[in-house]
């Protein structure tokens, strides 16, 4: 039997909400038929990136003990190896997440490769406030898909939750309005729309790789 066609979900998250949006991506890619591959990247956030690999490779060991879950850290065979990619980062500053910009920026190799010519892509993201630029941080992380080839799938108005949200969720991709508590409880509509960006994105794989 032919292995399913593998899409890469690599986000970033600190405090959880664009990791559920995440899941609920691959909840999507998955329904439509294809594998979906949870990744992450290591954060900015602490002193040094070697001591947050140990303190999230002691996080992951102790999620997956206690929850079975538990993302690992992208790698260059990874982006390889997929057939698609789903990419999320929180909003910050109306831009990607550094720590995610900073990972693009290790991907040279494989812009000089092509490896991620032609295939499919969406976005992302989630932000404490409803204008504070949800959408730009989607825009700004098209960029480095783009200069890497790849071809970029939003959300259509046929999607009935982009027309009846009333919080996140954009024809750009997916968002989520966690407000000033950041709360990563999902909307209805916003996990409508995060399920249906992952089910698009894997359709318009398989197409392209019939
Ligand atoms: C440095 C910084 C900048 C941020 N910039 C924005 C912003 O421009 N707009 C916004 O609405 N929220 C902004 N936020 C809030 C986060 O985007 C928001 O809390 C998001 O839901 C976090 O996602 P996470 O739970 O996956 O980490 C910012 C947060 C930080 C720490």
């Amino acid at each position: 039997m032919k292995s399913p066609l593998r899409i890469l979900v690599l986000y970033y998250s600190r405090h959880g909400s664009v990791e559920t949006m995440a899941n609920k991506v691959a909840f999507g890619i998955e329904k439509a038929g294809c594998e979906a591959v949870l990744r992450t990247v290591p954060s900015l956030a602490v002193p040094s990136i070697i001591e947050d690999r140990q303190q999230r490779a002691d996080d992951f060991e102790d999620r997956q003990k206690n929850e079975g879950t538990g993302d690992a850290f992208v790698t260059e065979q990874d982006l390889k190896d997929c057939h698609a990619i789903a990419l999320g980062s929180p909003a910050r500053f109306g831009n990607m997440a550094a720590s995610m910009k900073q990972f693009w920026e290790t991907t040279s190799i494989q812009w000089l490769s092509g490896d991620l010519i032609d295939k499919p892509a969406s976005v992302f993201t989630s932000s404490s406030s409803m204008h504070g630029g949800n959408e730009s941080t989607l825009l700004t992380m098209m960029l480095p898909l783009l200069h890497h080839g790849m071809l970029i799938q939003g959300l259509p108005y046929s999607e009935p939750a982009l027309n009846a949200t009333l919080t996140g969720g954009t024809p750009y991709g997916a968002s989520h309005v966690a407000g000033l508590n950041n709360d990563s409880n999902l909307s209805a509509d916003e996990t409508e729309l995060c399920i249906a960006l992952g089910f698009r994105l894997a359709q318009t794989t398989r197409k392209l790789n019939q």
